[in-house]
């Protein structure tokens, strides 16, 4: 078993993986942020590789995170999990009172499963159904 560790990551280190797991019939431009350098990004690695990425952005204590993406044939081994939860983990004790993200409908139940609820706030874009979840802290 490769061992698994989690680091904070330069921005540009998501662009890759985003573009692979999220957005691969898009030019690559599109996966970047205009903001990316004003948020935090965090990087599964396996081994030497790294495999899953997210990207937290904050206005004051609630927290966004965006962009959550898994190399395609590394997905559905819990890495995505060990992220989030390193993420739930992280904001916590910062203080935020809520994490939340635009969530694809895809993901619903896996988001749920940490306690995220979805709210009233629904929307398409690119073909896909989004919904904002939220995840209450230190309430
Ligand atoms: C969402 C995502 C980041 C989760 O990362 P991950 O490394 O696959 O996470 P996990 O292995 O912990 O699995 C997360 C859930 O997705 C399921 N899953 C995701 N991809 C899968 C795959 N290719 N094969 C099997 N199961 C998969 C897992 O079974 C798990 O569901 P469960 O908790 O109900 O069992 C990843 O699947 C991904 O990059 N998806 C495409 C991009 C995307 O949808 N991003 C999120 C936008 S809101």
């Amino acid at each position: 078993m490769e061992k698994i560790h989690i680091e904070q990551i330069r921005p540009d280190l998501t662009w890759r993986i985003r573009h692979m797991a999220m957005y691969p019939e898009l030019p690559y431009q599109t996966i970047k942020l205009e903001n990316d350098h004003d948020g935090l990004h965090f990087g599964l690695f396996a081994g030497d590789q790294l495999v899953s990425v997210v990207s937290l952005f904050n206005e004051e204590t609630v927290y966004q995170f965006r962009k959550f993406a898994t190399i395609p044939e590394f997905q559905g081994r819990g890495y995505g999990s060990l992220l989030l939860q390193h993420l739930i983990n992280y904001v916590s004790p910062l203080g935020a009172s809520m994490l939340w993200c635009n969530a694809r409908s895809t993901a619903i139940t896996f988001y749920a499963k940490f306690g995220f609820s979805e709210t009233e706030d629904r929307f398409s874009k690119t073909g896909l159904e989004f919904v904002i979840m939220q995840l209450q802290l230190n309430n």
